[in-house]
C-alpha cells in the first residue's frame, strides 16, 4: 500500500531574536494504520512536526511532502502551500485529519455534544449514532449536555479526542493528549484512546515525552537527536 506521508529533506526553521531552531526530517514513510510516536524533550519540535504534518504549518524547504489519504488521489502539499491553495490543504485537512491539541481547545460555549459533533456538521455529515457511540468509548456519555467548564481536565480532554474522531478521519494527530493529566489518568486515557483508532484502523500520530508510555502502547518511535550548530542555532533531527 502507497504510504500516508512521504517526507524528504523537509526543513522548518523558527528564528527569534536570540537563537534560530531548525527541524529537519531527511525521510520519513508512514504506512496507513501505522501508530507512530515523536519522542523526545520539551523545545525539540514535536509540536511543529506535527502542526507540518497537520497541514497547518508551512515547511522552509521539502525535496518531498506527500499526503494520500484514503479514498483521495496523492496530495502534494508542498506544492499546495507554494501556490497559496489554502482553502484545499483546510479541505484535505477537515476532512482527513482528527487534531488533539496539547491543550484540548474545545469551544467553552458549546456543550459536549456539540463540540463533539462539530467536525461533522461542518462536513454537512449528520450526526447519527456517532457523538452517542464516541462519548460511550471515552466513557463521557454522562456529560454529554454540559459545558466543558463543568468538567474535570481529564474528562475535557476525553472530550477532545473525541471530538477529533467524530468525522472518522484516516489520520489522527495527537499532541501530547495526556500530558495536563495525573499518570494514572493519562495512562488510562491513552489506552481508551488507542484502543479505539485501533478499531477504527486509522493511522495515529502522536507526541510525547513518556517514554515508558510510548513503550507501553506499542508504537513506532521516530529516530530522534539533536546537534548543537553555531553558538545559537539547534537542530532537532526527526527521521524513520
Ligand atoms: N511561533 C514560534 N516562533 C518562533 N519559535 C517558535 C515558535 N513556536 C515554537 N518555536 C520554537 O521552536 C522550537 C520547537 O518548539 P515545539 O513547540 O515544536 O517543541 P515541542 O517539542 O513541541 O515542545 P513541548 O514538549 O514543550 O511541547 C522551540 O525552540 C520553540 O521555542
Ligand atoms: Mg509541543
Amino acid at each position: 500500500m502507497p504510504p500516508v506521508y512521504r517526507l524528504r529533506e523537509v526543513v522548518k526553521t523558527r528564528t527569534t531574536q536570540s537563537s534560530t531552531f531548525r527541524l529537519v526530517i531527511p525521510e520519513l514513510s508512514i504506512q496507513p494504520g501505522e501508530r507512530v510516536a515523536m519522542v523526545g524533550q520539551s523545545g525539540c519540535g514535536k509540536s511543529t512536526l506535527l502542526d507540518m504534518l497537520a497541514m497547518v504549518l508551512q515547511p522552509n524547504e521539502a525535496a518531498e511532502f506527500i499526503f494520500n489519504p484514503r479514498d483521495t488521489d496523492p496530495q502534494d502539499v508542498q506544492l499546495l502551500w507554494q501556490k497559496s491553495r489554502r482553502n484545499r490543504l483546510s479541505d484535505l485537512r477537515k476532512r482527513h485529519i482528527g487534531y488533539v491539541l496539547q491543550t484540548g481547545g474545545l469551544l467553552p460555549y458549546l456543550t459536549v455534544r456539540d463540540n463533539i459533533a462539530l467536525s461533522r456538521r461542518l462536513q454537512g455529515l449528520s450526526e447519527g449514532e456517532s457523538t452517542r457511540r464516541l462519548a460511550e468509548g471515552m466513557g463521557i456519555e454522562g456529560h454529554l449536555d454540559k459545558l466543558p467548564g463543568l468538567l474535570s481536565a481529564g474528562e475535557r480532554q476525553r472530550v477532545a479526542i473525541a471530538r477529533a474522531l467524530a468525522h472518522e478521519p484516516s489520520v489522527v494527530i495527537a499532541d501530547e493528549p495526556t500530558a495536563s493529566l495525573d499518570p494514572i489518568t493519562g495512562r488510562r486515557i491513552m489506552r481508551l484512546f488507542m484502543g479505539l483508532v485501533e478499531n477504527l484502523g486509522m493511522t495515529v500520530l502522536v507526541a510525547s515525552h513518556d517514554w515508558a508510555q510510548v513503550d507501553r502502547l506499542d508504537l513506532r518511535k521516530l529516530t530522534h537527536h539533536t546537534r548543537q550548530k553555531a553558538d545559537n542555532v539547534t537542530e532537532s533531527v526527526f527521521t524513520d
